[in-house]
C-alpha cells in the first residue's frame, strides 16, 4: 500500500512535498539556523526546515542578507542537517552564489548539499535563474525556487514592500516551474495572487505573507517565537514571547548572583 505523503513515520522527501499538494495535505516549514532549535521543530513535526539567509538579519544583526557567504550558510546548514531526522533540510543559497554564472551556481549548490548533507536548495528569482536551476537539476540537486518579493534584490526594490505584478509574478512561478524546481516560496504577494499562483503551478507554492490558498506556510522562526526585536511583518502570528522569557531569566540570574542568592549555601560539590 502506499503511504500517505508526510506522514510522521518517514523522513520527508522531495518528491513527498509534491504528493502533498495533489493530496491536500498542508506543507508546513519554518526557518532554523542551529542544532537545539533545529532538534524541537523536528520533534513538533515541522515538514521542512529552511536555512534561510535570512541569519544575515536574525542571528548576525545585519540591515539585510546581502553580506551572507557560501561559508555561512554551510556552516549553519550542517548545524541543522544534523538535528533533523525527519524534516526534509533546504539551505538558501546566498547572494552572488548563484548569480554569476552558472557553473559556479552549480559548483555552490553542490557544495551545500556535499558539505551540510541538506537535502535541497533554495534560491530568489525567476525568469532570469531559468538555465541555472535546469543546469543544477541536470546534475540532481533537487531545487526550490523564490518569487515575490526576493529579499536579496531588497535595493533594486526600493525596500521589503509587497509584490503587486500579477503578469510578473506568474511569469516568474511558471518559468521556475518550467525549470524543474520541486517547490517555491510566494513572498509577501496579495492573497488573491498567492492563490492564482498556487493554482497555476502544479509544483507546491509555500506562501509567506501570501495568503491561505498555498500549499504550505513558511515564517522566520524569530518572528514565531517572538525574538525579533527590531521588525515585525505583519502577516506573522507570533506564537510564543522568548525575548520577554529570556529577558526576565537573564535579569532573575543578574539580581541573584549580584545579592548573594546564587549560588546559595547548598553549592552541588563540598
Ligand atoms: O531567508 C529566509 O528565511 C527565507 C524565508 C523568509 C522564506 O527565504
Amino acid at each position: 500500500m502506499s503511504r500517505q505523503p508526510l506522514d510522521n513515520e518517514h523522513r520527508v522527501t522531495v518528491p513527498d512535498l509534491v504528493a502533498a499538494k495533489h493530496a491536500g495535505r498542508r506543507i508546513t516549514m519554518l526557518t532554523a539556523y542551529d542544532h537545539p532549535t533545529a532538534l524541537l521543530l523536528d520533534e513538533a513535526g515541522v515538514d521542512c526546515l529552511l536555512v534561510g539567509d535570512s541569519l544575515g538579519m536574525v542571528v548576525q544583526g545585519q540591515p539585510d542578507a546581502l553580506g551572507v557567504t557560501v561559508d555561512q550558510m554551510i556552516y549553519h546548514g550542517r548545524m541543522v542537517a544534523r538535528a533533523a531526522k525527519r524534516a526534509l533540510v533546504i539551505v538558501d543559497m546566498p547572494f552572488l552564489s548563484y548569480q554569476v554564472n552558472d557553473d559556479e551556481a552549480v559548483r555552490n549548490a553542490g557544495r551545500i548539499l556535499q558539505e551540510t548533507g541538506a537535502h535541497a536548495v533554495k534560491l530568489e528569482g525567476g525568469r532570469r535563474n531559468v538555465p541555472a536551476i535546469r543546469r543544477m537539476v541536470d546534475a540532481g540537486i533537487p531545487v526550490m525556487g523564490h518569487v515575490g518579493l526576493t529579499p536579496q534584490s531588497v535595493r533594486r526594490l526600493g525596500g521589503f514592500k509587497v509584490q503587486r505584478d500579477a503578469d510578473g509574478l506568474l511569469a516568474d512561478a511558471k518559468a521556475v516551474e518550467e525549470a524543474g524546481v520541486f517547490g517555491v516560496v510566494v513572498e509577501c504577494v496579495p492573497a488573491e495572487l498567492g492563490k492564482r499562483v498556487t493554482q497555476a503551478v502544479g509544483v507546491p507554492t509555500i506562501g509567506i505573507g501570501a495568503g491561505a490558498a498555498c500549499d504550505g506556510q513558511v515564517l522566520v522562526i524569530n518572528d514565531l517565537l517572538g525574538l525579533e526585536q527590531t521588525v515585525k511583518p505583519r502577516f506573522v502570528k507570533q506564537q510564543a514571547d522568548l525575548a520577554g522569557i529570556i529577558r526576565s531569566a537573564a535579569q532573575r540570574y543578574v539580581e541573584e548572583v549580584r545579592d548573594g542568592r546564587y549560588p546559595g549555601p547548598d553549592h552541588v560539590f563540598h
